[in-house]
């Protein structure tokens, strides 16, 4: 559990999409920027390929989105972990095929003051489910798998896995046609108790900004490959 409990809570607040913060122009340069920058992980099975922002490049780029963000959410610090050299990250663009599972972003230090994080759609088709429900833990994948819920050997900037969040929300099943619509890759049962705030339809040039205690997932509407930049802040 988080320490700084009630200042996180202090600074929550619904999830906000603004659209038009970057031009069609910018838009292509963040493309540019992904082509640019080597391939972290290449997942093979879930077919997905990560590739971290690192604050070498896109230097003008860095500029523009840190002072878009900030007039948004106002100051705040990247929390992204770091390189195996300890250079920071600005952000974690992800090419994926497959819709991402129930999860939060939470970190990996609880003595942080966790903030917001933002999603920057690079490809026009897909959509990103936020739950009203939120947790208050480490960055955490929530399962029912019992294969995915053995895996402990975690390594640094890996989600731990739990089922704990059908101890938290209560009975109620969740709905059916938002499921049949959006989250058939997710098990129904897996979503007992969780209430939708928000489908984000990603839509280029737009943003997301979200609470990192808000558990989300992306939906199951992808036509071929979908490309997003994600950031996550701290105070
Ligand atoms: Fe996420």
């Amino acid at each position: 559990m988080h320490s700084n409990l009630e200042k996180i809570k202090k600074n929550e607040g619904k999830p906000k999409v603004i659209k038009d913060i970057f031009s069609k122009k910018e838009i292509n340069e963040f493309i540019e920027l992904y082509n640019e920058l080597p391939i972290t992980v290449h997942n093979k099975k879930q077919n997905v390929i990560k590739k971290r922002w690192l604050s070498e490049y896109g230097k003008k780029l860095e500029e523009i989105f840190y002072s878009r963000l900030k007039n948004e959410i106002g100051e705040f610090h990247y929390d992204n972990l770091k390189t195996e050299d300890g250079a920071d990250i600005l952000g974690l663009f992800q090419e994926s095929y497959n819709p991402i599972g129930l999860h939060i972003d939470g970190g990996f230090n609880l003595n942080d003051l966790i903030f917001k994080q933002s999603l920057v759609p690079l490809t026009p088709v897909g959509s990103t489910v936020i739950f009203k429900n939120r947790f208050y833990g480490e960055s955490t994948n929530f399962t029912i798998d019992e294969q995915e819920l053995k895996k402990k050997d975690l390594k640094y900037g890996q989600n731990k896995r739990s089922s704990e969040h059908l101890k938290m929300f209560g009975k109620v099943p969740f709905d059916k046609d938002i499921h049949k619509k959006y989250l058939r890759h997710e098990k129904i049962d897996n979503l007992t108790g969780l209430e939708v705030e928000l489908i984000y339809e990603w839509e280029v040039g737009s943003m997301l900004i979200f609470d990192r205690t808000n558990l989300h997932c992306s939906s199951s509407v992808i036509e071929g490959k979908k490309l997003g930049l994600t950031t996550f802040t701290k105070k």
